[in-house]
């Protein structure tokens, strides 16, 4: 008899524990509910937030570091270039030259540059650039006309002297029909070390088209995020 009570005790805990365990269940998936329903708001606005910074910072270049346009130009079309960049964006402006300079017999400079070419030759450069300043920027316009399908071997050492791992470079380029830089792209990428190469954002233009070019290279800047 006494067992029998015991049991039916037990029974009537029993049930009161399920009932409330299903109150309690109930009542954190309520919580639960209304912590989903609350959660994607403020993801939402989150996200927002962040996608918004984010996009402030493509449109206005606000990264920390400075930007620096490095070109190399023999008769003139990259120096004409370069400034225009310079002046719209606001960037600190570097031109690379041999320090042994270059003939100005055109038909020389061909010779010198393709024999320069064939032997991976580094050209001793004069530029006003330390490794320290190079450190503070973060994005480099690289410039340079084509030669022999590739660019400058002047530009191979300074691109083999600087460290610019972890920058972003993006090239600008004239030409005489080599309107895709040929060689160039792979040669960037491959000796920038560590950067990262926007060859698909790259203004390229033919040298007889220069001088008419101010406004669409200044456009380019523009359309970057560069402009000032
Ligand atoms: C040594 C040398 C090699 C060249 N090789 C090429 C070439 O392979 N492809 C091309 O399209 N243009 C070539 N060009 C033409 C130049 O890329 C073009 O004239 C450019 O606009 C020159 O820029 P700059 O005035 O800044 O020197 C070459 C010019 C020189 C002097």
């Amino acid at each position: 008899m006494k067992k029998k009570r015991w049991i039916g005790m037990l029974l009537v805990f029993v049930l009161l524990f399920a009932l409330a365990g299903c109150g309690a269940t109930g009542q954190a998936q309520n919580e639960k509910k209304n912590e989903t329903e609350a959660t994607p708001q403020t993801e939402a606005t989150k996200t927002e937030t962040v996608e918004t910074e984010a996009a402030d910072a493509v449109e206005k270049n606000t990264g920390d570091g400075k930007t620096l346009v490095v070109y190399f130009s023999y008769t003139g079309h990259l120096d004409s270039m370069a400034h225009w960049i310079a002046d719209e964006s606001g960037a600190d402006l570097v031109r690379v030259t041999a320090k042994e300079a270059y003939p100005e017999d055109y038909d020389e400079t061909v010779d010198r540059a393709k024999k320069e070419q064939n032997e991976d030759a580094r050209p001793e450069i004069d530029i006003d650039l330390t490794d320290e300043q190079m450190a503070e920027y973060d994005t480099v316009f690289f410039g340079f006309p084509v030669w022999w399908y590739d660019i400058p071997m002047p530009m191979y050492t300074f691109l083999d002297s600087y460290d610019l791992s972890g920058k972003t470079v993006i090239p600008f380029l004239s030409h005489e029909g080599s309107s895709n830089g040929a060689n160039a792209r792979k040669t960037i990428e491959e000796h920038a070390v560590g950067s990262t190469v926007r060859f698909d954002d790259a203004l390229s233009i033919r040298g007889g088209e220069v001088d008419s070019s101010e406004q669409a290279v200044r456009d380019w800047v523009d359309g970057l995020g560069f402009g000032k």
